[in-house]
């Protein structure tokens, strides 16, 4: 593989790792055939983002509208979740990797939240990548806890409501303490945001590829990260003032 390192590192890759479905319609599989390939290229991207010194990875692995898919399909998903829990965290600890689950966990079956606290607790203090995984996530479903996490601090006289701020509210988010992050990858061909990460993706660089996730490789993370490596950030500031490309 290709060493080069870009001029600028995402501190931060987030990803929606969509079109497993169609992955395994093309090849007359049954949809879970998609997801369990899609396992696979989600394992092969942990181990791109550590080769490449990525500190942080977030994959959206089950939205909270994911539950209204047929049960069937559900069903496979929680057998392919809960068997990645027990074959992949030793693997994941033994590379230093801390894994965290962001989303409404406590709808989910109680076998998995043990697994699920089990591999947090286990890899807490690991440093080479931080991997959060979005199970049972929204967007809007995380703002919601926010604020309710907040007026409970209000009710409880331990912050007054003017001294809200955004650090507060960013605090108070499923991802907390990690940055924002710094480049989003939405594969399988659609542009949209979906409910993902809402306030966490004001600023990041967005990268849209039609290739559906099973086959997203290697080659297609080094060309995501290059492409980013070429953006010109300004957080809504003039080019002068930023001074350049990524400041
Ligand atoms: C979207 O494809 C994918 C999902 C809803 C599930 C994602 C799950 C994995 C990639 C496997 C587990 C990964 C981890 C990290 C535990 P889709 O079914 O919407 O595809 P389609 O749009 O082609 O129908």
């Amino acid at each position: 593989m290709n060493m080069s390192k870009p001029a600028v590192l995402p501190q931060h890759i987030a990803i929606i790792m969509d079109g497993n479905g169609r992955w395994a319609r093309r090849r007359l599989l049954p949809r879970y055939a998609g997801h369990r390939a899609g396992l696979s290229a989600a394992r092969a991207t942990i181990e791109s983002c550590v080769r490449h010194g990525v500190p942080v990875l977030t994959l959206f692995a089950f939205s909270s509208e994911n539950w209204q898919r047929p049960q069937t399909e559900v069903g496979s998903l929680m057998e392919l979740f809960l068997g990645a829990l027990e074959t992949e965290v030793q693997n994941l600890n033994a590379n230093h990797i801390r894994i965290r689950f962001i989303g409404a966990l406590d709808g989910f079956a109680a076998a998995l939240q043990e697994g699920m606290r089990r591999a947090q607790q286990l890899t807490r203090e690991n440093t080479r990548l931080t991997l959060n995984i979005a199970v049972g996530y929204g967007g809007r479903w995380d703002m919601l806890q926010a604020v309710r996490r907040l007026a409970a601090d209000v009710a409880a006289g331990r912050i007054s409501t003017p001294d809200i701020d955004e650090v507060h509210f960013s605090n108070a988010l499923a991802l907390a303490p990690v940055p924002d992050p710094d480049l989003f990858i939405r594969t399988g061909g659609e542009r949209r945001i979906s409910n993902f990460l809402l306030w966490n993706l004001a600023y990041t660089e967005l990268y849209f590829t039609d290739t559906l996730w099973p086959d997203f490789a290697d080659q297609e993370l080094d060309a995501a990260i290059r492409w980013f490596a070429g953006r010109q950030r300004r957080f809504g500031l003039t080019p002068e003032q930023r001074g350049g490309t990524h400041v």
